[in-house]
Order: C-alpha cells, then structure tokens, then sequence
C-alpha cells in the first residue's frame, strides 16, 4: 500500500507576518524530486493563513489551519469555520490537538464534530489523538488511543483524512517513544482505523507521529512502519529544522 508521506507543521500560537518569509524559504529546498517524496504542509496560526496562501503556493507547500468550529456559520464569537478557512486558501486543518482537548475541554465527540465540518467544506482534517504520560505509565496508552479515534473519527469518513499520534509527554518535551513504541501504537492504531472505518480504508489513511520531531531524530522515527509523515511543532517554525525534518524522505 503506498501513502505519501506528509510532513505537517503546526506553529501553534507563534507567527507574526514577518514569519512567512519562513515558508518562502522553506520552499527553496523543496525541490521537485523532495516534492516527488513527500508533500509539506505549514498551518500557521489563522490571523496568517490567508496571508500565506500565495507564498505557500509559489513554495509548493500546502496550507492547513490548528482549528474550526463545528458549524459552517453562527453567533460563535470569536470562532472560525471551515468554510472561512477553506476560503482563506487552506487545505488542512488540525482538529482535537491535545493543547485543544487541554484548554478548551475538547472531547471526542466535538473533535469528531468538528472533522465533519472540515469535511463538509472540502478540508481534509488532520485528527490528533494520543495519550497522557499518566495514562501510559498506568498502562492505559492503547485503550485511551482507540477510545479517541472510536469517538473522534467520523464513522464515514473518507481516506482523505489524516490521523497524527502524538503521545503527549513527548510534545515540546524533548522526549519521544521508543521506535518499537511507535511501531506498535501505528500497527494498533491502523486496526482500529479500519475497524472505525470499514471498507478497506485503515490501510490508505495517513497516520503521522507527532513528539519532538527534529532534524535529528526525523530519519529514525520516519522510517517506522505505519508511519507516514510527521506532525512538527518546535522544528516547523524555521525554515532549517521543517526542511531538516523533511529531508528525511
Ligand atoms: O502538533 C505538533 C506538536 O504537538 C508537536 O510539538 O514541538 O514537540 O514538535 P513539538
């Protein structure tokens, strides 16, 4: 089964408009054969999205958003649509992102109403799940994994979406799992997809691992099986580290 892989960069809350000369420049070592590779995506904070678009295009890269609403339009202050976000040149949009699911109280079921809503307004939704250092070390990793993409995915979803594993010790920490860690959490997390899904479909959708990915550890964790790109925090902010990530491929 080949799925392109997909290095995706979430810059979280950082970005001002000098910092798309950032994705400017990631563009100049995305040559066509990388391209051939590996597709590059950057989600910058919304305030930018709309600004990036034609840099993104000129650079080749795609552009997602970290967010949306569940509804395409409403009294919803302060909210943004997917509709907004499609129209303001984004293809992607990170839902259920464990700093979501932290600060705002995001459960599966919004994360799941709001991957409907990006799907409804042709976006493919990148759909976070992963499990807290607790829950690991009580043993409880695989359970809270499969409860959250039984509860997150829409059960009819196409292949288009994306899921990211990002183990939440491992966010901004430095630390990261073992590659037999990952290796067993994407196989286990691919079944569950499928069981979700039906229909062949666990075996098309890309599952990235996202943790302290850096230019340093990229090869090895990229290389695992099941895993098929990278969701990149810290790294994706600067032009030198995404595309140190992405020369992994
Ligand atoms: O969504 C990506 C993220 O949560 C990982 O962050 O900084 O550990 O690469 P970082």
């Amino acid at each position: 089964m080949t799925r392109r892989p997909l290095v995706a960069g979430n810059w979280k809350m950082h970005g001002l408009r000098a910092s798309l000369a950032e994705i400017e420049a990631m563009g100049v070592d995305y040559d066509a054969a990388l391209r051939g590779r590996a597709e590059l995506v950057v989600c910058p904070p919304a305030t930018l999205v709309a600004l990036a678009r034609d840099i993104a295009v000129r650079a080749g890269l795609g552009l997602g958003a970290q967010d949306c609403h569940a509804e395409a339009s409403g009294a919803h202050t302060g909210d943004i649509s997917a509709e907004m976000l499609r129209d303001a040149g984004a293809a992607y949009v990170i839902v259920g992102h464990s700093e979501r699911r932290a600060d705002h109280g995001e459960t599966n079921a919004d994360v799941e109403a709001k991957a409907a809503a990006a799907l409804r307004a042709g976006l493919a939704p990148i759909i976070c799940v992963g499990e807290t250092r607790a829950e690991r070390e009580a043993g409880e990793a695989l359970a809270v994994v499969a409860a959250q993409i039984e509860g997150s995915l829409p059960s009819d979803a196409p292949a288009q979406i994306v899921v990211a594993y990002e183990p939440v010790w491992a966010i901004g920490t430095g630390l990261t799992p073992t590659p037999q860690d990952v290796a067993d959490m994407h196989a286990f997390a691919r079944a569950r997809i499928e069981a979700r899904l039906g229909g062949g479909k666990g075996a098309h959708i890309r599952i990235l691992y996202g943790g302290s990915v850096k230019p340093a550890n990229a090869r090895e964790l990229l290389s695992v099986p099941n895993v098929d790109g990278a969701l990149v925090g810290g790294a994706s902010l600067g032009a030198r580290d995404f595309m140190g990530v992405a020369a992994a491929y």
